[in-house]
């Protein structure tokens, strides 16, 4: 079975629940401590052997492929400084992939985001990436997902564990569970059923390894949740046509970067795990803490 080496990053997003941070910058380039959001899940990609990646990418974007392309007038001054540490900073996001942009140019949903891609993916499994989803590089999530595709072949999906309270937020999963427990075999998805009508606790995360099949499947998939063209009716059709979706119950570290407060549990977690800023940044922590009052007295 041929590897994955293509990913693809829908980024096309607004960002609205970061307003008014996101007005004229990209969500995916808040900075998560040093680097910004979306170099980690690049990092990702490539950490798992995918170093073809396409951005869908939409208007006001550009920050993401300046961050991506080189700086040669920066470039130029910290050689000049001797300051190689920050050189090696800079140019290392240029050199970590074969990165290429195609726009989406109507907001019609993440199905139509990975439509978008379709002619430079071809004929071969692909996997996507959403660039909110920041999966902590010590919980390798990727690699186990392509050990499930190696044995079972066609789609698999990332699922998490989600109090029932929060499933309408995402897709989730009827599944059987004949895999032992974190590898389930997925019969069903619904995005984002209303409460207390999903399917099971077991929610998509934003990882998928897609069979190009899912292109044919998408073309016929009519708009969903949201008046949107969904992934997750897509790979519904495909589970129902007799495709096998397999789904990894992930339980390591995935932050939302797109939700406040889950960013800065990221950022938090993320530095504290650091070795340059860690322990010292830790020990301010727990001080902190210790002072910090109430919320109700903030
Ligand atoms: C998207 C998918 C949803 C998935 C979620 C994971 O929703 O449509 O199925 O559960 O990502 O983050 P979004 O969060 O973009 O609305």
């Amino acid at each position: 079975m041929s590897e994955i080496t293509k990913a693809v990053i829908p980024v096309a997003g607004l960002g609205t629940r970061f307003l008014p941070a996101t007005k004229a910058t990209p969500k995916e380039m808040l900075p998560v401590v040093d680097k910004p959001a979306i170099q980690y899940v690049v990092e990702e990609a490539v950490g798992a052997g995918m170093h073809d990646i396409l951005m869908v990418t939409g208007r006001n974007k550009h920050a993401l492929e300046n961050h991506f392309d080189r700086n040669c007038e920066l470039e130029l001054i910290l050689e000049t400084k001797g300051d190689t540490e920050r050189l090696a900073a800079v140019t290392a996001s240029t050199a970590l992939a074969d990165i290429h942009y195609t726009r989406q140019r109507d907001p019609r949903g993440l199905g139509h985001a990975v439509l978008c891609a379709a002619s430079h993916v071809g004929d071969e499994p692909f996997a996507v990436l959403l660039g909110d989803d920041l999966i902590d590089a010590r919980d390798p999530l990727l690699a186990q997902m392509q050990q499930v595709r190696r044995r079972h072949g066609g789609s698999v999906v990332a699922l998490m564990r989600v109090d029932p309270k929060r499933s309408h937020l995402y897709g989730c999963a009827a599944v059987e569970r004949d895999h032992g427990s974190d590898i389930v075999r997925v019969t069903d998805l619904v995005e984002k059923p209303a409460p207390g009508t999903a399917p099971s606790d077991l929610a998509v995360i934003g990882r998928y390894l897609l069979d190009p099949a899912v292109f044919e499947v998408l073309r016929r998939t009519p708009p969903g949740r949201g008046g949107e063209i969904q992934l997750t009716d897509a790979l519904r059709t495909l589970a129902a046509e007799g495709h096998p979706v397999h789904g990894v119950v992930f339980s390591g570290r995935r932050y939302d970067t797109g939700d406040r407060a889950e960013y800065l549990r990221a950022v938090v977690q993320i530095a504290a795990g650091r070795s340059d800023l860690g322990p010292g940044f830790v020990d301010w922590l727990r001080s902190f803490v210790d002072r910090v009052p109430a919320p109700s007295s903030v």
